[in-house]
């Protein structure tokens, strides 16, 4: 429009804030990441190239655990833990049953039964005790799940005597701490996830199992190659579970941005407290910030308030350009592919009540500034306030 132009100004509105913008991120390693790229295409070894074994060295030290397996998904290096213990028809594994459905669906397609305990509200974990209280003969391992960013008690159910091994779901927790260790230090084994939007993000998906144990290290790399070790002799059957080259070379580059990138979310979270406690929706009841435990370093991969009727503040937000998103609508148990186990509604409250409350805000580290103060006017407008 010319600048002396005479028609009445149309309004603006304002932009859109997503609940994730990875665009925006890219800025901060994209000539690093496509120089990585371009060496491993050069060379030509897209198949556990030098960049996945120097990856894996990388995110060991950086978790101070003994060994790093880079795996193709966070479900596999879950898969891949469970095979590792052997885990198979008529076993049992414990876990949470408010979770990403691949932490159950693992134990599952083992043939193995996974037997769900509810969550403490205040944290969406479940606690120590519920897990060890679902422990029977038959339970071959315990999947503890770091939901949002903040680790489960692992510290105390790994001093929990007559426990079977604790793997550590931590795709969503990468960088997180409980007692001042890292997740990756409590656990047998402990499963991180690259997928995109998780704090440290690859190009495509990608994983990996941690664990400071060198027999299961071992079992975890011949798994990952279909059982096959040397190769072409298979004394187990595995599965593909590789890491990709091009994968391990860009999460090299991201890997050292990962605790920059998590304090930026630690200092939205503490910001949109505040703002939540100032606006009156915390007094009034109509907003349930997510509480972090003192003993924790909670990094945030989401920013997770309980609203009373969440579903149509979702859908006023959305109009408003205001990205969320439900994790989850369903707990596990109530999973129609899960009916055979015989749960139903009522027997784990507090899941099923977060599932009806739970709603996820942007919290990405490069959100711009005044976004937060929006968001919360906006949750404000939709209250009446
Ligand atoms: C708690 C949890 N477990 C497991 C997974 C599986 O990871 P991936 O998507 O990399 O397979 C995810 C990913 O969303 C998750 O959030």
């Amino acid at each position: 429009m010319p600048l002396n132009s005479s028609s009445p100004a149309t309004p603006v509105s304002p932009s859109p804030i997503p609940l994730l913008d990875l665009r925006a991120q890219l800025a901060s390693y994209r000539t690093e990441a496509l120089a990585a790229i371009e060496r491993v295409v050069d060379a030509q070894e897209m198949i556990m190239g030098p960049e996945v074994g120097a990856f894996e060295r990388a995110l060991a030290t950086y978790a101070g655990v003994g060994h790093a397996l880079g795996m193709s998904s966070g479900t596999d290096a879950l898969l891949a833990a469970l095979m590792a213990l052997d885990v198979g028809p008529g076993d049992e594994v414990v876990t949470t049953t408010f979770s990403f459905f691949a932490t159950a669906g693992v134990i599952a397609r083992l043939g193995a039964r996974p037997v769900f305990t509810d969550i403490d509200p205040a944290t969406f974990n479940a606690t120590p005790e519920a897990l060890r209280a679902a422990v029977t003969p038959r339970t071959k391992a315990v999947i503890p799940v770091h939901l949002f960013g903040q680790m489960a008690d692992v510290a105390t159910l790994s001093t929990t005597p007559g426990l079977p091994p604790v793997i550590e779901d931590s795709a969503q927790s990468l960088g997180a701490r409980l007692d001042g260790r890292m997740t990756g230090q409590y656990g047998a084994m402990t499963c991180v996830s690259f997928f995109p939007s998780k704090n440290l993000g690859g190009f495509g998906d990608g994983g990996a199992t941690l664990t400071n144990d060198p027999v299961l290290a071992e079992k975890l790399a011949i798994l990952r190659v279909h059982g096959s070790k040397p190769k072409y002799f298979h004394h187990v059957v595995g599965g593909n579970f590789r890491l990709d080259t091009l994968q391990a070379a860009v999460l090299a580059v991201k890997l050292p941005h990962l605790d920059t990138w998590a304090d930026a979310r630690r200092r939205n979270a503490a910001r949109y407290d505040a703002l939540f406690v100032e606006s009156g929706l915390v007094s009034r009841g109509l907003v349930v910030t997510p509480p972090t435990s003192a003993r924790a370093h909670h990094v945030y991969n989401q920013y997770v308030i309980r609203v009373p009727d969440r579903d149509a503040l979702a859908r006023a937000l959305g109009e408003r350009g205001i990205g969320t998103a439900v994790y989850y609508p369903r707990p596990l148990h109530l999973q129609p592919c899960f009916a055979g186990l015989g749960y139903g509604p009522g027997d784990f409250p507090e899941a099923e009540r977060a599932c009806a409350e739970v709603l996820a805000l942007p919290v990405y580290p490069e959100l711009p500034s005044g976004a937060l103060e929006r968001v919360v006017s906006e949750i404000g407008r939709f209250y009446g306030l």
